[in-house]
């Protein structure tokens, strides 16, 4: 039933990749509706690679116009509904914005992304006043270096932190999320043959489905006292 929203501004941060790596690490226990609300469409490309588990449908959205039935229409259906937005401000990408629950902001470590990602949430603060509540959202250090990090990703790092929520957990850059792009499925769907460090990416992408149910349970916590 949450609504889950992948959204920045800026265009190649991660959106898409996190949400394969949640919608897929979600199913391993739950009913999962994805929608894809990207013109481009690279998670139903995604979708179609390879067969999908029975509880996690992908569905491409209508536009601007239907996003919100969509919406509803996948609540009613699945445990969790994740949305996967185009990297630039829409009618659509406010829409969608305004009915979720948590809206993940994936960002490197470079300026470009950090400054895209305080404007998204710039963007979501400004749509939640419009809508009259306040719209959880939270920025995921995505596409990092699972190494020490440098002086300027430090820096990056706690701009980031000052700007709003950060999850603890990052989205490291590994050739295990790429690869789901061109193998289609989920990380345990991988050929360990092919791919290196699944092991590694799976314990990163369990973290960070972790994470996510217990942010959103804080919410329905913090809107039930
Ligand atoms: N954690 C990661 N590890 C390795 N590669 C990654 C990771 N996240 C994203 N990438 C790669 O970075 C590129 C951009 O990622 P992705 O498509 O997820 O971004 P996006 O925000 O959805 O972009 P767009 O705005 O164009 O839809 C892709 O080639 C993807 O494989
Ligand atoms: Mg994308």
């Amino acid at each position: 039933m949450p609504v889950i929203s992948f959204a920045s501004s800026k265009g190649g941060a991660g959106k898409t990749t996190s949400a394969i790596v949640l919608g897929t690490e979600l199913a391993e226990g739950a009913s999962v509706i994805m929608i894809d609300a990207d013109p481009a469409q690279r998670l139903l490309r995604w979708s179609t690679l390879s067969p999908l588990p029975p509880n996690l449908h992908v569905v491409a959205s209508g536009g601007e116009r239907t996003i919100q039935t969509e919406i509803d229409d996948a609540k009613s259906r699945a445990a969790f509904v994740l949305i996967d937005l185009e990297g630039s401000a829409s009618r659509l990408t406010s829409f969608a914005i305004a009915e979720s629950d948590l809206v993940i902001i994936p960002s490197g470590e470079e300026q470009q992304d950090a400054d895209a990602a305080i404007d998204t949430l710039a963007e979501i603060k400004m749509e939640g006043r419009a809508r009259r509540r306040e719209i959880p959202a939270a920025i995921l250090l995505a596409r990092t270096a699972a190494a020490v990090k440098s002086k300027l990703e430090k820096h990056i790092s706690t701009e980031l932190h000052k700007a709003g929520r950060i999850f603890k957990t990052e989205l490291h850059r590994r050739t295990a999320f790429s690869s789901l792009h061109n193998a289609g499925g989920g990380l345990r769907q991988l050929n360990p043959e092919d791919v290196s460090g699944i092991d590694k990416a799976i314990l990163n992408a369990e973290a960070f489905a972790a994470e996510v149910i217990e942010i959103l349970e804080g919410n329905y916590d913090a809107q039930a006292s």
